[in-house]
């Protein structure tokens, strides 16, 4: 199994054990990716995520699948892009090691996230590409689970940038390593 890969397609199909859902801190859904997990996984998903009294920017938290094919959903808000001074990309590397923790700890296999904060919250994508596959590779480079993570874009657009982005840091890499 492939330890990491970009995949274009929507992260509600996903066969994964685990998907990440780029939430707000009241956890109580909205639109985006939030907003198609929650409709996915029908209404006990929002009764479980009541019962979560929230989560900090950063942090996350886990919840079952209901109906989504994923046993898990792992909700962890992400930054709101304010320009960039307001420790933005600190924030967005802890929701993916944060999410990657509480999948570790749960001996989950694999896991699914979403390109976080880069909608509705507005962080430039180029920069979140960044920011998220370094914080992805720097984890798997120091632990055995998750086996396999994947990056799911909704648009073959996102997923360029996030491609383009791994060929400048990763590609790169790999070409010396050989
Ligand atoms: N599958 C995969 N990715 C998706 C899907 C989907 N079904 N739907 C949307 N996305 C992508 C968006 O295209 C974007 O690239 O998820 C990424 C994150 O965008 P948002 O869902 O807007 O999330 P975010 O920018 O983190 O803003 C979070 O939006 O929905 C509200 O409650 C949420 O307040 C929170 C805020």
């Amino acid at each position: 199994m492939e330890r990491f890969a970009i995949i274009t397609g929507d992260i509600t199909l996903s066969d994964a054990e685990a998907i990440v859902n780029a939430a707000n801190t009241t956890l109580l859904g909205g639109s985006g990716v939030d907003g198609a997990i929650h409709a996915a996984a029908g209404p006990e998903l929002l009764a479980e995520c009541r019962t979560l009294n929230g989560c900090e920017t950063g942090r996350a938290k886990l919840t079952g699948g209901y109906r989504l094919p994923a046993k898990y959903v792992i909700h962890t808000p992400g930054p709101i892009w304010r320009g960039g001074n307001s420790g933005e990309p600190a924030l967005l590397a802890s929701c993916y090691r944060s999410c990657l923790e509480l999948a570790e700890q749960h001996g989950i296999r694999t896991v699914d996230f979403p390109s976080i904060s880069t909608g509705v919250y507005r962080y430039p994508l180029s920069q979140a590409a960044g920011v998220a596959l370094k914080a992805i590779m720097d984890f798997l480079a120091k632990h055995d689970l998750p086996e396999r993570v994947r990056l799911v874009c909704h648009t073959e657009e996102t997923s360029k940038i996030y491609r383009q982005t791994w060929n400048i840091w990763y590609a790169g890499d790999k070409a010396s390593r050989m």
